[in-house]
């Protein structure tokens, strides 16, 4: 076997709510098939965190999760969300203020989600196929700033308005930008920053801030985009892009737009990181009306527990194991009903099949 090294890594699984049980367990599956296969050892540990947290302590992030989070060396999370909340706008608690508090809390300013078409499902796509082959970047999303986080944000006493406060600083936007750059270097070099400089302030920040770091990294090509222009752009030739560079809000709609180039969102991977521990999340969300079902896609998050190896772990071998895996599950047609509506498999079936993939794989 080529990888000698014996590692024991920490890992805090919160499989959160709606389908995320079922596609957290799959991903863990395929983490027990890499141990097999290459004699690491990963020590895991189940946490509360959403919908789930708020019916059993009140708090859908409690001190516990965040003790266990701060205690591992990564984190692999399902998804979080319950229609009962979404229902409910006067709802003091819910679910999504646990994910931005856990985001908050654990530093997790880089949001880093891969775009990447497989020959697979490229006729899935509802785009054309001409246009999306080739399709490979990379959106870095500051993810602990921005809008989502500004003070104030509120509804007025009279209930007759409302703000929200959109605010960032000079730190916030270098430090994931120095990422993004870095990322640039190790790939096609090519940077685009997708703002609304034209009229947002915080948008003027980021340009300068960019512009002036992008002088240290002469080999990086640096484009600015307007994130409406940058919207259409992916849909219209999204194999333009390499590395994009976005705020909170953007990156966060820019993203699900381009999980539609993929073919299914059902396998977006994404990894959270920041200055300690990462998180390692698929893009798609708790899908409350499969829950329990047993037919939601496990492959985005087996690609996240991927990336974790690779990102958090440095297990760059063992993550390709993964990744080549869901390509031949792909290629076999063992994949769910989101992908193949007359033949398809379960969950659990489509989790198994990977990880005898890689416990069969002729070791190298
Ligand atoms: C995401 C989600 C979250 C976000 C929600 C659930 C708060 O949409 O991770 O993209 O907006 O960041
Ligand atoms: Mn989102």
């Amino acid at each position: 076997m080529k990888s000698e090294v014996k590692k024991e890594f920490k890992i805090a699984i919160l499989p959160g709510d709606g389908i995320g049980p079922e596609v957290t367990t799959e991903a863990l599956k395929v983490l027990r098939a890499i141990e097999t296969r290459y004699g690491t050892t990963f020590l895991t540990e189940t946490g509360l965190v959403g919908a789930c947290a708020i019916d059993a302590t009140g708090d859908p992030f409690p001190e516990k999760t965040e003790t266990l989070c701060k205690n591992s060396d990564a984190i692999l999370f399902g998804a979080i969300g319950d229609p009962k909340y979404d229902n409910d706008p006067s709802a003091k608690v819910r679910p999504e203020q646990g994910l931005l508090r856990m985001r908050k809390s654990l530093g997790l300013y880089a949001n880093i989600r891969p775009v990447k078409t497989f020959s697979q499902l490229q006729h899935k796509s509802p785009i054309k196929e001409e246009i999306i082959a080739n399709t490979d970047f990379i959106v870095f999303r500051e993810l602990t700033g921005g809008i989502y986080f500004g003070e104030p944000s509120e509804i007025s006493t009279d209930g007759n308005s409302a703000v929200d406060t959109c605010s960032y600083s000079q730190e916030e936007i270098e430090r994931i930008a120095t990422k993004a750059f870095y990322a640039a270097q190790q790939r096609r070099k090519k940077l685009t920053l997708v703002d609304k400089a034209n009229v947002l302030a915080t948008s003027r920040l980021w340009r300068q801030i960019v512009s002036e770091m992008a002088k240290d990294y002469p080999d990086v090509e640096v484009d600015n985009m307007f994130v409406d222009n940058a919207a259409m752009q992916l849909i219209l030739n999204p194999s333009q892009f390499d590395v994009i560079l976005t705020e909170n809000m953007f990156g966060d709609i820019i993203t699900d737009e381009a999980s539609v180039i993929t073919g299914s969102i059902g396998l977006m991977p994404s990894a959270s990181t920041g200055d300690s521990v990462g998180l390692f999340e698929p893009i798609h969300g708790s899908y409350p009306q499969a829950a329990g079902l047993n037919k939601a896609n496990p492959m985005a998050t087996i690609l996240s527990a991927a990336m974790m190896l690779e990102y958090a772990f440095g297990m760059k071998e063992e993550s390709i194991a993964i990744y080549k895996s869901v390509e031949e599950a792909l290629e076999r047609g063992i994949v769910t009903e989101d992908i193949d509506p007359i033949n398809y498999r379960s969950t659990s079936e489509v989790g198994s099949a990977i990880a005898n993939m890689i416990t069969s794989a002729k070791l190298v």
